[in-house]
């Protein structure tokens, strides 16, 4: 089976970046969102994520009208009976998202694949909102943000997802230039595991007194050669979706993942991170770090 149309539902930070590097890569992209507002927001964003990369030579000019041209917009999933690839990217409630799959479930053609971009919830619990036939055509693929610029796609296979399923999404996520691991479902999958580890240790060693968070930062980046320290990063996803990450790894993993109270203290305090202007760092009106 060859993926041609691909349906992006959910416009929101992670959908709509999907939309687009599956539309860079010459795909035709049904792009859905709850209101007409949202998709119009995510268009307008996505011309500036492509005029920045034509900036800086991610992209050549020509890519920019092809690119938007591929991607159609609507407010429901009526329009997705020729997807081949559906992914679903909406909000992180288990409720909506099986909502969207029963309406999703009623549209799609028999053989279509579909793909959650869930970070916490267990595909093998979605894919039972879809009926039965559907079951072996679902799985995960967990994007990382900036979807534009991460390579990485978590490739989550479900109880009762077949091989070629498998087979066919991870061939069209290599197509798009991204490089597929493979990760049974479990809890945190792969990635957010050894992320929420090191950060539970970084923010340990703030809790104890034994450095800043600045430091920390420096540390991971100049010693450890990551792009990004771990308190940028929390304060760039922002505290709230931290804790909640946090929490979830408790419950599945109890005292190896025990969220640590300053993430709590923070949260409790309003300090969201970077897009509340505070975070474990502060931030200036552009979002630009200034302590
Ligand atoms: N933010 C990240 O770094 C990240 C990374 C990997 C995976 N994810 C996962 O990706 C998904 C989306 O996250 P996000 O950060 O893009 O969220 P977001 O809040 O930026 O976007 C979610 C979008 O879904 C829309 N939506 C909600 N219910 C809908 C419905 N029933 N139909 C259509 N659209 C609906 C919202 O209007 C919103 O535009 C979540 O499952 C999240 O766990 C997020």
């Amino acid at each position: 089976m060859t993926i041609g149309t691909i349906g992006v539902c959910g416009a929101g930070m992670m959908g709509s970046e999907i939309a687009l590097v599956f539309a860079l890569a010459d795909h035709k992209v049904r792009l859905m969102d709850m209101d007409q507002a949202f998709v119009d927001k995510a268009m307008a964003k996505l011309e500036k994520t492509l005029d920045g990369g034509i900036g800086r030579g991610f992209y050549a000019e020509e890519d920019k009208p092809r690119a938007l041209a591929n991607i159609t917009t609507s407010t429901d999933v009526s329009g997705f009976g020729d997807c081949d690839l559906v992914i679903e990217a909406i909000t992180e409630d288990e409720a909506a998202k099986g909502d969207l799959y029963k309406k999703l479930d009623a549209v799609l053609k028999d053989d279509a694949i579909i793909a959650s971009n869930t970070s916490s919830i267990s595909i093998s619990v979605l894919s039972s909102y879809f009926s039965e036939k559907r079951h072996s055509r679902f799985l995960g693929l967990h994007f990382f943000s900036p979807v534009s610029r991460m390579k990485l796609v978590e490739v989550i296979r479900g109880f009762d997802v077949s091989d070629e399923a498998v087979d066919i999404a991870t061939e069209a996520v290599k197509a798009i230039g991204k490089v597929p691991i493979t990760v049974k479902d479990v809890v945190g999958f792969a990635v957010n595991r050894v992320l929420f580890a090191m950060w539970n240790e970084a923010i340990r060693l703030v809790e104890e007194g034994a450095c800043t968070p600045e430091d920390v930062d420096i540390g991971c980046k100049l010693g450890l050669g990551h792009p990004v320290g771990p308190f940028e990063l929390m304060d760039n996803i922002s505290l709230d979706l931290t804790l909640k990450v946090s929490d979830i790894l408790q419950d599945a993993y109890g005292e190896r993942f025990h969220t640590r109270p300053t993430v709590k203290h923070l949260m409790a305090a309003g300090r969201v991170g970077r897009r509340g202007g505070r975070g474990w760092h502060r931030y200036d009106e552009k979002g630009k770090k200034v302590g």
